[in-house]
């Protein structure tokens, strides 16, 4: 595997308070030698992973630099605040604030342009799914951000990161729901990959997320092409999440 594709467990803690324990000293939010870890938060516990040494970043951002959105933060405020990464597109965006692909486009190029790292993240519904749509769905999401990467040659390939969550598998809440196999996830990420312009398809870290658990993160992880996670539910819970920081370590 490319050393550029480092293990990355992100933690996305979606609109939920952060759990207790994750500031200490042996919190498992911490990066570890070989594995990248990171906390997507809500914006006003900035501060707390901050004084706590995590690295943070957000769960969304605006393109625009300030102006007259009420109620968002511009990618900018972000850098300001030093938030590492940002996502982009996350599946809760697309459906409860009607992102669109060119949209979410936008928001990877300025996330790049003031220098944070945009998790973009790409996935079909139960139905798009059931339809067989896949990989249509996958290649209408792909096409705008590949325009951006086409924009960015020179950009390191650290610099972006893809997620693909099939919405389907995603926990919301519920802790049974199971996660796409290691065997289709496998696929879906190898096809993802050979859509990515060429001399990026070796370097860019795809991570897979709907309902990764301690028990199922390994399998996930052994993956040629699954490079970590972005861990929703679990990541609510410290020692699961452990569990996950800890397959990744030892794949
Ligand atoms: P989940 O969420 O791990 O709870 O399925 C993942 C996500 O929505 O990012």
């Amino acid at each position: 595997m490319h050393p550029n594709r480092k293990p990355l467990i992100a933690a996305n803690w979606k609109m939920n308070d952060p759990p207790v324990g994750c500031y200490t000293s042996d919190s498992p939010f911490r990066s570890l030698p070989g594995v990248d870890v990171w906390v997507f938060l809500p914006f006003i516990e900035w501060y707390g992973a901050h004084n706590a040494g995590l690295v943070y970043g957000a769960q969304c951002g605006r393109p625009e630099p300030q102006g007259a959105f009420t109620g968002d933060i511009s990618m900018l405020m972000l850098k300001h605040q030093h938030f590492h990464a940002v996502l982009c597109g996350h599946s809760d965006r697309r459906h409860f604030h009607q992102e669109s692909d060119a949209f979410i486009a936008e928001q990877a190029t300025a996330a790049l342009e003031v220098g944070l790292i945009p998790i973009v993240c790409i996935g079909e519904t139960e139905a798009e799914h059931d339809a067989g749509k896949t990989t249509d769905v996958l290649k209408r999401q792909l096409k705008p951000v590949i325009d951006v990467l086409t924009a960015h040659h020179s950009l390191p390939t650290t610099h972006f990161i893809l997620a693909y969550e099939p919405v389907w598998a995603i926990s919301r809440g519920d802790p049974n729901k199971p996660a796409a196999t290691a065997k289709d996830a496998q696929d879906i990420h190898a096809r993802i990959r050979s859509l990515l312009p060429k001399d990026r398809q070796a370097t860019t870290r795809i991570l897979y997320g709907g309902s990764m658990k301690g028990s199922n993160a390994a399998e996930l992880l052994a993956q040629p092409d699954i490079d970590g996670g972005l861990v929703g539910g679990a990541s609510l819970k410290l020692e699961d999440f452990r569990k996950i920081v800890e397959a990744a370590e030892s794949r």
